[in-house]
């Protein structure tokens, strides 16, 4: 998408509708012209007048207004557009456009567009699973519109899940693409990521996991792309959208994270371990359930093979960082990582009930590396996992060039 394109911008009743003044603001601030048509219940959560004054236009909520028809009629304003976002997409939308129902602006537009279609849905995580919205997402998927998130976390009406908006600076960035520097820190080089958490099968219904949500991962690879880096990711079991321009492998095990690392680590310049891979695996799956027996039990487990410290066995390897989190005794066991499994770089969390780390928007980094460290402050992960990549590159660079 270029910067001068026309994105005709349909909101629709829920509370994520006061995000789509944010989208409104970020996508002006690209250079794109908006013009927003909104449903009936939309306008119950955010008036009209937010969105012309943010917008700059008259606010189209009328199918059949003569004088909004008169302005700019909907099958024109649909005939404008270079782009139809909705944001945010109800359950109720999603079957309209997934149906080919036109029974007001907003579903009438999108029948009518012809431009590119993007839906970000939001809505409660329990009307997010039924299957119903799921075929309906799945027939929109094939007619060709792109879906952005929804995205994992607590919800207006209680509830944790999936089903919370994507964020306006997401879909934002998905819209233009924002296509990676060709001067970027890393340009140039190839970033093997791990993300996430990763799912130890216990038999065919359970398994050993832990609180990883993946964004400091994903968070890592957004930012490998926007310093201008060729991204792989290989991701454990989450609730997140792919970053743009990245290849994403997705795995449940250790075992499997550690064929697909390992199958990627030789072509890799720089390789971050951020994902939180089980240290032990069952020693046995059961093929059936696993029954209930007495009133105490115990769990056989072996130790899973350390991938860090093997992708930093390879010859050559490459630049190797690997994350440390830890409870108690940071340094200590940061340092003792760093050495022992031989790596360039740790970047050590405290994680736990009072620090977050684990499934929270922000976090903090102590990073070391052999005769230096650096403290990362407190702030957003997409923010701190701009400034390790900046340290990363620094440090890479040093070792390459001396
Ligand atoms: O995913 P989020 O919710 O955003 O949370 C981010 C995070 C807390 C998971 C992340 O910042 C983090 O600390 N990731 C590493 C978690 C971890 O497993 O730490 P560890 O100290 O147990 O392991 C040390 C290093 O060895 C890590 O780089 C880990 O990826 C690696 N490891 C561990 C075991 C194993 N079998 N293979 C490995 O490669």
């Amino acid at each position: 998408m270029t910067t001068t394109q026309r994105v005709l911008l349909a909101v629709c009743g829920g509370i994520a509708a006061y995000k789509a003044a944010e989208l409104t603001r970020l996508l002006r601030k690209q250079g794109a012209q908006v013009r927003i048509a909104m449903t009936a219940s939309a306008q119950q959560f955010v008036s009209p007048l937010t969105f012309q004054a943010l917008s700059g236009h008259p606010v189209a909520t009328d199918l059949l207004d003569a004088s909004q028809e008169n302005a700019m009629g909907h099958i024109n304003l649909a005939k404008w557009a270079d782009t139809l976002v909705v944001a945010p997409a109800t359950a109720n939308s999603l079957a309209k456009f997934s149906h080919g129902l036109a029974d007001d602006l907003v579903s009438t537009l999108y029948l009518a567009a012809t431009c590119p279609l993007y839906l970000a849905p939001a809505m409660n995580q329990a009307m997010w699973h039924k299957a119903v919205t799921q075929d309906n997402i799945a027939r929109l998927k094939q007619q060709g519109a792109i879906i952005i998130g929804p995205e994992q976390g607590d919800q207006a009406c209680g509830d944790t899940g999936l089903g919370r908006m994507a964020e306006p600076a997401a879909i934002c960035q998905q819209l233009f693409n924002t296509a990676p520097p060709v001067d970027g820190l890393l340009h140039g080089l190839t970033v093997l990521i791990s993300a996430g958490p990763t799912r130890e099968p216990l038999d065919p219904v359970r398994y050993l996991t832990n609180r990883s949500s993946g964004k400091m991962g994903y968070a890592l690879a957004a930012a490998a792309v926007q310093a201008g880096a060729k991204v792989t990711l290989v991701s454990g079991p989450v609730a997140l959208t792919a970053p743009a321009y990245s290849e994403v492998i997705t795995v449940e095990s250790a075992a499997q994270m550690c064929h697909a690392v390992l199958a990627k680590a030789a072509q890799a310049d720089i390789y971050i371990g951020a994902a939180a891979v089980a240290d032990y695996t069952p020693s046995t799956v059961f093929t059936n359930k696993f029954k209930k027996q007495g009133d105490e039990t115990s769990l056989s487990l072996q130790k899973t093979q350390d991938i860090l410290a093997s992708v930093a066995a390879l010859t050559p390897a490459p630049f190797t960082v690997g994350f440390a989190a830890e409870t108690n005794d940071l340094e200590n066991y940061a340092l003792d990582k760093l050495a022992r499994k031989k790596v360039d770089m740790i970047a050590a969390n405290w994680v736990g009930q009072q620090y977050g780390g684990f499934d929270s928007e922000q976090n903090a980094l102590q990073v070391y590396w052999h005769n230096g460290q650096q403290h990362l402050a407190m702030t957003d992960k997409t923010k701190l996992a701009a400034q390790l990549i900046a340290l990363i590159a620094t440090r890479w660079h040093e070792k390459n060039t001396t």
